[in-house]
């Protein structure tokens, strides 16, 4: 996709519209004329296009078909639950939930090497911990007895998202209509109210379903089978990804463990196996060269494509005098990879800089193009209005994930191996997945 748009940009310059699959996509290639499209939010809208594609997707009725007044409007007003106030205890229950997960499975006193892929140990701690934390714990018990079987099969369905996203009928897909009713079934509004310390999201959600009473239980159960789609179909890779390029480059290792262990020290916490972690909202806040790193490796691996469906004929006012018209129906889209990979914005940006966002001590946010400084720079969760609702949420638990493991752990990259690549069959859609997995060994640290 990059090379694609990178050719065409060579022959057409920075906008150039392809027709694709019956429809007009007009690519803005420039990010300094980003801000142009993102503040037209009326005229270009994003939820047209997801509103189509997410019910086929993930098997509930479309929102907006008349038959539920208000309910897009209240699925919107939800996503305020995942930051402000409530990102505190959202953040704070994801360490319960991490502590628990590696303490039970991974914490076992022995000071010997383990071995592990990589991708599937980020996978089974990251996604039942971010599942306990959204949708909360069974009556008697931590754990999900079949959470092993749960993440099997949301990989398996994971697999044919792109396919999904491209509106292939799923029957057409062996199997996978089968195994969305088992992940949805699994979600069904039975199971969950015997489930406690379930999040006030999906508590205030579920709620929210139970007033519409055309809403099916299968329905509401699809609902929250979507959300647990957004909440690990691109945090798991991005977690890989960040714990990939630490281990892989032992002097951003060094400096982000000194950071964590200051930040500990500073608060009068011993980083202890036998004793929960937590961090405040504020420490989480202080780890800078974590979050440099963190999003350098975004940076890296997103590969999404910001879509707008134009809603009515209009003549769309670029920068100075230039304008493009725009039909009804047209798709405007932006495709932030080929910013992040620009060599102008980011020098040699084929290369893993730990700290390209640090400077002086403090986030760097000047990044320049043609001599001007850029407002986007870094998109790896979408843009304007509909930016991704979780991104707070989703930086902190990485921060928590990647303190925890760099803490107790040592890990290194077994030797042999070749190193990773992006896998692009899900270029457009998020965080790219690596081509293959990668075995680390990994043993508790000596005090
Ligand atoms: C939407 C990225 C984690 C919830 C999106 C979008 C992107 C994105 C690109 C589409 C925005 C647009 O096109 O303007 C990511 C990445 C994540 C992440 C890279 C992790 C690294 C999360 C988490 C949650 C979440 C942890 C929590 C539940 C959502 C929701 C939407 C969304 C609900 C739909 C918003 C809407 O319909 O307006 N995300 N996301 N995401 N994300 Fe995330």
């Amino acid at each position: 996709m990059h090379g694609f748009l990178a050719a065409h940009k060579r022959k057409h310059g920075d906008i150039f519209t392809v027709l694709i699959a019956g429809k007009y996509i007009t690519f803005i290639m420039n990010p300094l004329l980003y801000p142009y499209v993102i503040k037209h939010g009326k005229q270009l809208d994003f939820h047209e296009f997801s509103d189509q594609v997410a019910p086929m997707t993930f098997g509930y009725p479309p929102v907006n078909s008349g038959r539920f007044p208000g309910l897009a409007d209240h699925i919107q007003r939800s996503f305020r639950l995942l930051q402000g106030e409530n990102l505190d205890s959202l953040t704070e229950s994801m360490m319960r939930n991490l502590m628990l997960v590696f303490r039970q499975d991974y914490l076992s006193g022995e000071s010997e090497w383990s071995t592990e892929n990589m991708y599937q140990f980020c996978n089974s701690v990251m996604f039942e911990a971010t599942f306990l934390t959204m949708f909360g714990k069974p009556a008697h018990t931590n754990r999900h007895s079949g959470m092993a079987t749960l993440r099997e099969d949301f990989v398996e369905f994971d697999n044919m998202f792109p396919l999904l996203i491209a509106r292939i009928p799923i029957f057409l897909l062996r199997g996978t209509k089968t195994i969305r009713d088992k992940l949805i079934n699994y979600l069904h509004p039975a199971e969950m109210s015997k489930w406690s310390n379930t999040s006030l999201f999906i508590k205030e959600r579920a709620a929210l379903f139970e007033q519409y009473e055309c809403l099916g239980d299968r329905d509401k159960a699809a609902h929250h089978f979507a959300i647990l789609w957004a909440s690990v179909g691109n945090t798991v890779p991005a977690t890989f990804w960040a714990l990939y390029y630490l281990v892989t480059h032992p002097e951003a290792l060094l400096v982000v463990r000194e950071e964590i262990n200051s930040v500990l020290q500073l608060a009068g916490i011993e980083a202890d196996t036998r004793t929960n972690i937590s961090f405040t909202r504020e420490q989480l806040d202080r780890l800078i060269y974590l979050e440099s790193s963190i999003n350098e490796s975004l940076r890296l691996s997103s590969a999404s494509m910001n879509i707008r469906v134009a809603q009515e004929d209009f003549s769309l006012r670029l920068e100075g005098e230039s304008s493009i018209k725009v039909r009804k129906g047209d798709i405007i889209s932006l495709y932030p990879q080929s910013m992040h990979m620009d060599p102008e914005i980011y020098e040699n940006p084929e290369d893993y800089k730990f700290d390209r966002y640090i400077e002086d001590g403090k986030e760097k946010t000047d990044f320049y193009k043609e001599g001007q400084r850029l407002k986007y720079y870094r998109m790896p969760f979408g843009s304007g209005s509909t930016k991704c609702p979780g991104r707070y949420f989703a930086i902190n638990e990485m921060k928590q994930f990647l303190s925890l493991l760099v803490l107790y752990f040592d890990m290194e990259v077994v030797e042999g191996q070749k190193l990773c690549t992006l896998d692009p069959s899900r270029a457009g859609l998020g965080i790219l997945l690596p081509a293959t997995d990668i075995k680390i060994r990994y043993r508790l640290r000596q005090a």
